[in-house]
């Protein structure tokens, strides 16, 4: 049976043995990070980030706690951001005085994670920074600091490896590109 995926496959970007040798490293860098920190929160951004944090903790040698947070940046479906992002989840836990590592699955204008940012730094954290499995630096219309980027890419719609194509194939293992012409629900 052909995987159901495939009329919408333009080419595998990322590969399933590069993707998690990336996540692998950027573990190892995390641990190295904060080992002196003692703490460290992971807040993993729903729904995308949700592959990348499950696989990225296992690489986290230090203790630490997860939270999620969903945020609404386009409507559903849409493909370009407007820069109205709302909570669609919030946070279970305080996070005054902890050490926060945002988990993102993709930077794109940036309009959602400067949103996050400005949110979890009004509740008085010891520390926000942020880790993307994915940046598109080319698509930026906000300048935001980025302290852990997987790999930056171009200017593709992508989908797999938590990303969305309308909602389905987050869990493919891979990250692919959307096949030109592919008319996306939005
Ligand atoms: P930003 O606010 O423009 O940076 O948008 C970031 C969000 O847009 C991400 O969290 C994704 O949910 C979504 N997004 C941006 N580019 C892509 C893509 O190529 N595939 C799937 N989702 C994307
Ligand atoms: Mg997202």
């Amino acid at each position: 049976m052909r995987p159901a995926y495939e009329p919408y496959l333009q080419e595998v970007l990322i590969d399933e043995i590069r993707l998690q040798a990336r996540v692998a490293e950027l573990g190892a860098e995390i641990t190295r990070d904060y080992k002196d920190t003692g703490h460290l929160m992971l807040i993993c951004i729903l729904k995308g980030g949700v592959m990348f944090l499950t696989d990225l903790m296992r690489h986290i040698n230090i203790p630490h706690e997860i939270d999620f947070l969903a945020v609404s940046a386009y409507g559903r479906g849409a493909r370009a951001s407007t820069g109205d992002v709302r909570i669609v989840m919030d946070l279970s836990e305080q996070v005054s005085g902890k050490h926060l590592l945002i988990v993102e699955d993709i930077i794109d204008s940036g309009h959602t994670l400067k949103f996050v940012m400005d949110m979890l730094a009004a509740r008085d954290p010891a520390s926000v920074k942020l880790c993307t499995l994915l940046d598109k630096p080319s698509r930026r219309t906000i300048d935001i600091p980025i302290d852990y980027i997987g790999f930056a890419i171009e200017d593709k719609f992508v989908f797999g490896y938590g990303l969305d194509l309308d909602e389905k194939f987050r869990n493919l293992p891979f990250v692919g590109v959307v096949k030109p012409g592919v008319v996306l629900n939005e």
